[in-house]
């Protein structure tokens, strides 16, 4: 079908020519004797202008027609500078429509008032609006830019099965049942784990996917359950040279996406010391507010809450909003108190410096050496607001404060939200303890290496085992993670058997794994970067929906296409497959 331009390339320098342009009708106005029509293809907006003779046979044309249209660029008499093309028009001699289109259930356009869940119903439609357009294309750019630097470096892209057996990744599997094998399961892939470092063994050195990932779990923002791995993996490489190729990777797409140089080495933080400035282990760094731990500091403070805490071996720690102690009314401190217990903080204690002393119910418990003590170790000074949480649970502090630390800098906007902050946090430790079910999971998966200086705390103090391994961190959201893997056998059993795993559970589940590690097995290491999120920060939007073309919602359906559906009896039949309660989920 003929076009000589798209919808977004005219500019003054065509005046006078003859042009064939192909599009949507964006909007449609009847200005008295002249009819204008916004044109729009996935380039962009073009506005033609139409004299009285087509009257007649405009009428029938409406909003998402598409139609071909032939006419002369001229210049314009009110210029639109917000537009790309806003500085000429289209004097249309002939239009043809090329396809009708029905009322839209939704506008498509950037402003639009339609319900997240019809936006999902309608997603081609959705998709159409200019700023879905930049998104997916965005997404495009975003993993170019990592074939290019991938390939460039040597690294090849292999393919790696959808339909195995569980990879230990820690969230739950989805199952896809066999029917040839019948009662037998495919799982799909939590992530290409297991079979990248099988790829390693077989001696292909640089690998990268862009993979394909499953995991049953609840949704959330930055959370799909089917998402896109940037997978990775490298053979003999120290851990540094690992991080100069991620970091390389993401300095690259910053170039290439958003234009902006981004400074190499990145900072990095340990994950102790994330921990105890943030207090959490992906920290937002475009702003201060750091965590004060203040367990020497009030030791001696005859406060019941702190000294419970510290007596059963737990933590204060506050944190000093500066200049906010007025603007904080009581209620407001409720809020941030209510804040606090939903990560099961017991209270939120304050504290105001003012210029009549230090203010707040908790003030009295402090002789004045103290409270010297305390404002200087939280460098407090006139009208700062001072806010402590106290637990037994190391976590319990950390998380409370890290939520209105995170709170405060978006609502008292202590930083740009059109900035990037990257860092690494490195040194992880190898488990993380469940109280439940009192025993250690891996804080990363199975096959991390600890730290060669702590390996023998696997058995000795696994609590104090560091691992080998590092998460990229941006605006306070998880980028992407790996480590350096154990690559002997015997190593890789006694990780497993310090997360619990019985020999005979060990044999079952990994020993076609752990088999290869026999052959000469290089020692390796990489990382995944998640792709939708990488989209998703650098499009500056706050859900993962915005950036994947076809997403679920927050239910883990596809309101389009009402998945997951029942199926025939017939089907499940064939499988061999009873279903407990089969209740119609058709509509
Ligand atoms: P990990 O489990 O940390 O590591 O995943 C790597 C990155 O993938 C992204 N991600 C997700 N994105 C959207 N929705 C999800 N449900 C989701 N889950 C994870 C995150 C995360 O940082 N095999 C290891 C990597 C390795 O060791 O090489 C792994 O999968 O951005
Ligand atoms: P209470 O003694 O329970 O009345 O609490 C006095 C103040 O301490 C209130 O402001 C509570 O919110 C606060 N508070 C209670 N528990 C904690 C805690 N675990 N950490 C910090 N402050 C707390």
């Amino acid at each position: 079908m003929n076009r000589s331009h798209n919808n977004g390339e005219l500019r003054l320098s065509h005046v006078g020519q003859q042009v064939e342009l192909i599009g949507w009708v964006a909007k449609k106005r009847n200005l008295g004797a002249l009819i204008f029509i916004d044109l729009r293809d996935r380039y962009g907006i073009t506005q033609v202008i139409f004299d009285e003779s087509f009257e007649e046979k405009l009428k029938e044309v409406k909003n998402e027609y598409i139609l071909q249209v032939k006419g002369t660029v001229v210049e314009r008499s009110s210029k639109n500078s917000k537009m790309p093309t806003g500085d000429i028009e289209i004097q249309a001699d002939s239009f043809t429509i090329i396809n009708t289109a029905k009322l839209t259930p939704l506008i498509v356009a950037d402003e639009t008032d339609a319900l997240e869940e019809t936006r999902l119903q309608y997603r081609y439609l959705d998709l159409r609006r200019p700023m879905m357009q930049n998104n997916i294309m965005t997404r495009h750019k975003i993993t170019r830019s990592i074939r290019e630097y991938l390939d460039d470096l040597d690294f090849i892209d292999i393919e790696t099965p959808y339909l195995n057996r569980s990879t230990p990744e820690g969230a739950r599997d989805f199952l896809v049942p066999s029917r040839v094998h019948q009662g037998a399961f495919y799982a799909l892939p939590q992530s290409p784990q297991l079979f990248k470092q099988l790829l390693m063994v077989s001696g292909f050195e640089r690998y990268y996917q862009i993979a394909r990932c499953f995991r049953d779990e609840d949704l959330r923002a930055d959370r799909q359950i089917e998402f896109t791995q940037v997978d990775v993996e490298m053979s003999f490489m120290s851990t540094d040279q690992i991080l100069t190729i991620g970091e390389g990777l993401i300095a690259k797409v910053m170039k290439d996406v958003k234009g902006i140089d981004i400074q190499l080495p990145l900072r990095r933080l340990t994950w102790h010391e994330a921990m105890e400035r943030y207090g959490i282990d992906k920290p937002d760094t475009r702003f201060g507010l750091e965590l004060v731990n203040l367990n020497e500091v009030v030791k001696d403070v005859d406060f019941a809450v702190f000294k419970n805490a510290l007596e059963n071996h737990g933590h204060v720690k506050g944190i000093n909003v500066e200049n906010q102690a007025q603007a904080y009314s009581r209620k407001k401190i409720d809020q941030l108190t209510e804040l606090a217990k939903t990560y099961k903080a017991k209270g939120l204690a304050w504290l105001k410096v003012t210029d009549q002393g230090v203010q707040g119910p908790i003030a009295k418990f402090f002789s004045e050496e103290q409270m010297e003590h305390l404002l200087k170790a939280m460098n407090a000074k006139d009208n700062d607001l001072l806010l402590f949480v106290s637990d037994t649970k190391y976590e319990v502090v950390c998380d409370a404060l890290a939520a209105i630390r995170n709170h405060l800098g978006k609502e008292l906007k202590l930083y740009d939200p059109h900035t990037f902050a990257f860092l690494w946090v490195v040194d992880f430790p190898m488990f993380e303890y469940d109280d439940e079910t009192k025993r250690y999971y891996a804080k990363h998966h199975p096959f991390t290496r600890p730290k060669d200086e702590d390996i023998d705390k696997l058995e000795s103090d696994p609590e104090h085992c560091l691992a080998d391994a590092y998460d990229i961190v941006l605006n306070g959201y998880e980028l992407g993670g790996g480590s350096q893997r154990i690559y002997e056998q015997d190593l890789q059993e006694r990780a497993f058997k310090a997360l619990s795993f019985t020999q005979e559970q060990i044999d079952a589940q990994f020993g076609w794994f752990v088999e290869a590690f026999q052959y000469g097995t290089p020692p390796h290491g990489g990382f995944a970067l998640g792709l939708d999120r990488i989209a998703m920060l650098l499009c500056e939007r706050d859900s993962l929906r915005d950036v994947i073309a076809f997403p679920k919602n927050t239910s883990a359906t596809c309101p389009m296409s009402k998945a997951p559906t029942n199926v025939a009896l017939a089907q499940l039949d064939e499988l061999g497959i009873e279903v407990k309660e089969y209740e119609s989920k058709e509509d």
